[in-house]
């Protein structure tokens, strides 16, 4: 299939762009389009087969169920069964923006879109261009990331491009994402809330409204737990090269990289090095260096980790050595996309 391509802006959308967008969702196409956090592949929550397509072009596991996005908090309320207290609580302080919330599903919601759960996730995103693709579709849109099952995450269209060009109808080009990692996923069906995917909304943010909030053991690579949410127990976020990743103090992690990294070219391969913007004048000119931005401006490392994690495939480097950074605020959603594209490979040091 070809691919329509159009490039629109993020503040002033061309309604005619929107409306072609809408006609392709109505009849059951699917249409990449940028949101806050990162591309989605959107496609009619009520129509089964459009469904299945969206399964199809990522090369997702039907087990793993997508996220329905709305544009009115009206619709909440359609797929929802019942509103949980907490699930009250954080819609009115962070939506529209980068939170998805765990609710009981209604008998609207497809058993496609859940894999057969009986709960369904929901977000109201904050994108001006996600809102009006939604609005002119006029049901809700479910859209999982568009990238190929297992890839990073596209924060641009030239990402969604090289995964999906020739599988969907059409890819909106509206630049790049602003927070560059997914939403938070709380489930809101357990006593304590549970975070099932830190986000865009952090755990800081959550507990400043919520009085306890729970973090899914299952989300701790260390742990034997199995993760709630069926999507973060795949090998995930993931560039081509295996990427084995540092925690610890700064320098004592400087340090076990140079190490290594000298130690793998001794061998012949061609290393990648997965940095911050602090290290980048004076790191062995071993290795091939994509730097991620400062430390001290984490939101940034956010917003650009998976171009950078990306950008490694066209470097075709053996091994990727990554610094990790704090897991403090958006730090631990980029720590959890870290040690998921690692395979949980982690040297602590
Ligand atoms: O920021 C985002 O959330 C992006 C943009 C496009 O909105 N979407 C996104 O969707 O990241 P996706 O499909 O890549 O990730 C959805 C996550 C998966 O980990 C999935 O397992 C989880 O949400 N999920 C969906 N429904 C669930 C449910 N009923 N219970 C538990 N986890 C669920
Ligand atoms: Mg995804």
């Amino acid at each position: 299939m070809d691919t329509v391509f159009h490039k629109i802006s993020s503040l002033t959308p061309d309604p005619l762009v929107i409306a072609e967008a809408g006609t392709i969702l109505k009849r059951g196409g699917l249409v990449a389009f940028p949101t806050e956090t990162v591309y989605g592949l959107g496609a009619s929550a009520y129509q089964e087969e459009a469904l299945r397509n969206i399964y199809q072009a990522k090369g997702r596991p039907s087990d793993n169920p997508l996220i329905l996005h709305i544009a009115e908090l009206d619709t909440f309320y359609e797929l929802a069964k019942t509103l949980p207290e907490s699930a009250k609580i954080i819609t009115a302080a962070f939506w529209p923006g980068p939170l998805t919330v765990i609710v009981p599903r209604s008998e609207r919601v497809l058993d496609v879109v859940t894999g057969g759960l009986d709960t369904v996730a929901v977000r109201f995103p904050s994108s001006l261009i996600a809102q009006q693709v939604i609005r002119a579709a006029q049901v809700p849109i479910a859209a999982p990331s568009a990238n190929r099952s297992g890839r990073p995450s596209p924060t641009s269209a030239a990402a969604v491009k090289e995964d999906l060009d020739g599988k969907i109808d059409m890819i909106l080009d509206g630049g790049d994402c602003t927070i560059g990692v997914e939403s938070t996923v709380v489930d809101c069906t357990t006593t304590v809330p549970t975070i099932l995917r830190p986000g865009g909304i952090t755990y800081e943010m959550l507990t400043a409204v919520l009085k306890r909030v729970d973090i899914d053991p299952g989300l701790n690579g260390d742990s034997l737990a199995i993760p709630k949410s069926p999507g973060m127990k795949y090998r995930h976020y993931a560039p081509v090269a295996p990427v084995l990743l540092f925690e610890g103090a700064v320098d004592k992690q400087r340090q076990a990289i140079e190490k290594q990294a000298m130690a793998y070219s001794g061998q012949g391969k061609k290393v990648g090095l997965l940095v911050c913007d602090e290290w980048q004048y004076s790191l062995p000119p071993v290795a091939v260096l994509a730097t991620f931005g400062s430390l001290t401006r984490p939101q940034d490392i956010a917003s650009r980790i998976f171009r950078v994690l990306r950008s490694f495939d066209h470097k075709t480097v053996d091994i990727i050595l990554a610094q990790g950074i704090d897991e403090q605020g958006i730090g631990r959603a980029v720590m959890n996309r870290l040690r998921k594209a690692a395979g949980h490979q982690v040297i602590k040091v």
